[in-house]
């Protein structure tokens, strides 16, 4: 079974490591195309996978067909290959926005569709995927889909009117709690902790909080007053963060991104 990717970033980089990872299947199995040589030798050097310059060979090849190009070059890509896009294809976008109606228009052909969000711990093989498809979608494409999105991460079928603020959720957070681990950084150099050490005392403590809440089933407040000792240090960061408006901060900055990713 042939994989394909248009576009082979970040993303698709990320996917096609989890992929290899887990051995579903072998490098000569994976095709991708990109936009210029030096992203076609990045793809060969880093993944070993099948690289052309050429859109229209990965759409023939491919039977699991990826589009991960930026949203703005959906279109152009999708009107590109078209005319070679066949009913026993899947065709699977990543990009925001694009709706599954959008995506079925723009193919002018009854395929079958899968949209995957993905995020970018995908890169470490902790991603967090959602996705959703069309009807002509079976079980057992679906079956096929889950595993590769579960080689590089968590992933659960969302019902496609969530798909934007489930983004929101996981997505675009990462940005934010690499704000979050940089600011804790910043006050730990300011306390005296060397810098180097600074990043991973901070990024060790966000990650193990959030296995906690993964692995103990227990309610995040619930966790925080386990912290939080009476009269201790801190109920008083805690005191400074809900002043600041911290839970307010978050709430609108998902907000925000969930309704920019329905006007991509
Ligand atoms: N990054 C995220 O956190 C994230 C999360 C979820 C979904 N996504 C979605 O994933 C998609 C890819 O994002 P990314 O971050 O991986 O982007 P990226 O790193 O900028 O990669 C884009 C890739 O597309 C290639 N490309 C551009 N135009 C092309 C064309 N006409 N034909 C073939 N290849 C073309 C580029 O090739 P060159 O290298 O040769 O220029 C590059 O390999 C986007 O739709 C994005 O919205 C991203």
């Amino acid at each position: 079974m042939k994989i394909g990717f248009i576009g082979c970033g970040n993303m698709a980089s990320a996917m096609i490591g989890g992929i290899l990872k887990k051995g579903l299947v072998q490098k000569n199995d994976i095709i991708v195309s990109n936009l210029t040589e030096a992203g076609s030798k990045r793809s060969r050097e880093k993944l070993g996978v099948e690289t052309t310059m050429d859109n229209r060979e990965v759409a023939k090849k491919a039977k699991i067909l990826f589009l991960a190009v930026k949203p703005q070059f959906y279109e152009e890509v999708i009107l590109e290959i078209r005319d070679l896009l066949t009913e026993e294809q899947i065709l699977v976008s990543i990009a925001p926005g694009k709706t599954l109606k959008w995506l079925e228009d723009t193919c002018g052909c009854s395929m079958k569709i899968i949209r995957l969000m993905p995020n970018t711990p995908a890169q470490v093989g902790e991603g967090m995927t959602g996705g959703c498809c069309n009807e002509r979608v079976t079980e057992e494409d679906a079956q096929k889909i889950s595993e590769i999105a579960g080689s590089f991460g968590r992933f659960e079928f969302v019902p496609e009117r969530l798909l934007d603020a489930f983004s929101a959720v996981c997505g675009c957070s990462p940005a934010y709690v690499f704000m979050f681990i940089e600011a804790m950084a910043d006050a730990a150099v300011a306390q005296g902790l060397p810098r180097s050490q600074a990043y991973s005392f901070a990024a060790q403590a966000v990650m193990g909080s959030a296995k906690m809440v993964l692995e103990t089933g227990k309610h995040p407040g619930e966790l925080k007053d386990m912290v939080c000792s009476p009269a201790g240090s801190t109920i008083e960061g805690v005191r400074i963060l809900e002043k600041a408006g911290m839970r307010s901060a978050v709430f609108e900055a998902l907000n925000g991104a969930a309704e920019k990713g329905k006007r991509l």
